[in-house]
């Protein structure tokens, strides 16, 4: 377990570090469906995700609250303050748990 858990933790930042590639992490809990990396979708782009919260002190927990929890509204208005379409009202709560959120988080705030 601890061995898997390690090894699964090593590919998942070898990812990161070599390209700006999802990690298989968000493609098999099928962020993808709604999320692209750059390009709007039904929610906003994860590279705009990053624009919004980059800096923030509380952007992971924040993000966290909004993939376990479910988000509603708040990208409404942050869609034309970007200039981009989001075409959902709301993000339902997603099938990821706290740590795996933290990693996502920590994932779309280091994008460029
Ligand atoms: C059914 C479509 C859908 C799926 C699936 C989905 N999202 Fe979202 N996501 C949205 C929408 C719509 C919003 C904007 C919500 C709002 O306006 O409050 C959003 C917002 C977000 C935000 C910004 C939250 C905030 O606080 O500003 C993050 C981060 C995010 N999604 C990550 C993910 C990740 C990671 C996954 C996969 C685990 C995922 N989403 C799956 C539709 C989706």
């Amino acid at each position: 377990m601890r061995i898997s858990l390690l090894a699964y933790s090593l590919v998942l930042s070898a990812g990161i570090a070599l390209s700006a590639d999802m990690p298989s992490l968000v493609k098999s809990k099928g962020c993808t469906s709604c999320h692209d990396v750059s390009k709007s979708k039904v929610g906003p782009p994860f590279k705009v995700i990053a624009k919004e919260y980059k800096g923030k002190s509380d952007a992971v927990q924040t993000l966290v609250q909004s993939m376990t929890g479910g988000s509603v509204g708040k990208w409404q208005g942050l869609a034309q303050k970007y200039g981009i379409s989001v075409t959902a009202f709301y993000m339902p709560r997603q099938p990821v748990s706290k740590e795996e959120a933290e990693k996502i988080a920590r994932w779309i705030l280091s994008l460029e």
